[in-house]
């Protein structure tokens, strides 16, 4: 399995506005960048807040992204799959009405049986993880043999990554800084959550690529301290 994590943050880290209002600072070109990279995905991997307050389908990117994947043999679409441990994932989101791909969601024995029942109504199918926490790579494993999905492409958000981070689950990740400072205390940042308390213990990144596009820094990393 391989997963590369995408974010566009702000020059001070932020992934979104205090009133998560605004939820993406980037340009058309780092639309088309997202788009790219879900091209070359068996699937797209996001937290339950994030589909929320995007309202994202989490498509393709249209016919142009659908030849590339069809070319590279892969699914017209990519699998979908949210993260929702306490099953509390809207009813009412846009995502639910795309049907172009399975939507998986995984979730933990955290979530109710009400909540349970509903998401099962709306998803394609609902991992269960037996703790309160979901067993990330038993789920993946789980992905990788229903689904086929050996490269993921995961957009966040902060609480989703820094799991990911804290989990070593994180092969490549691609940061665009763009050309603002949102401020905000409570503003999210790229990754939350509970973090390391010590240097030796954060995740070391090895800068692999870096271009400019117009106001735009385009970074990538290779994940140094992995599994
Ligand atoms: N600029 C960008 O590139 C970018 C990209 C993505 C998102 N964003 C922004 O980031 C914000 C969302 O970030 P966020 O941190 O608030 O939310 P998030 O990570 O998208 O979703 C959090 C929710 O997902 C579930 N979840 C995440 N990690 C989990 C884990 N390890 N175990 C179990 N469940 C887990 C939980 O759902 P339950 O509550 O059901 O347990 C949790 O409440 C939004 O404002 C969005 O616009 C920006």
């Amino acid at each position: 399995m391989y997963i590369l994590l995408n974010m566009a943050m702000t020059a001070d880290g932020k992934i979104a506005t205090e009133s998560r209002k605004v939820t993406s600072f980037g340009s058309p070109r780092d639309l088309a960048h997202l788009y790219e990279l879900r091209a070359t995905a068996d699937a797209i991997f996001c937290g339950a807040r994030t589909v929320e307050e995007t309202g994202a389908t989490l498509g393709n990117g249209g016919d142009e992204y659908t030849q590339i994947r069809l070319k590279q043999r892969l699914q017209a679409y990519p699998v979908r799959v949210v993260v929702s441990g306490e099953g509390s994932i809207s009813s009412t989101i846009p995502l639910w009405n795309a049907h172009s791909s399975p939507i998986i969601v995984f979730t933990s024995g955290r979530a109710s049986k009400a909540n349970l029942e509903r998401i099962r109504k709306l998803a394609t199918e609902v991992w269960v993880s037996p703790g309160d926490e979901i067993d990330f790579p038993e789920a993946l494993k789980w992905l990788a043999t229903s689904y086929g999905v050996g490269r993921i492409v995961a957009e966040g958000g902060a609480t989703l990554n820094d799991t990911l981070f804290r989990s070593h689950l994180i092969d490549e990740l691609h940061v665009t800084i763009c050309p603002y400072l949102a401020g905000g205390k409570n503003a999210p940042t790229l990754s939350e959550g509970k973090g390391w308390s010590r240097l030796g213990q954060a995740t070391r990144l090895r800068l692999h690529q870096k271009s400019r596009r117009k106001g735009e820094l385009y970074l990538v990393y290779r994940i140094q301290s992995n599994r």
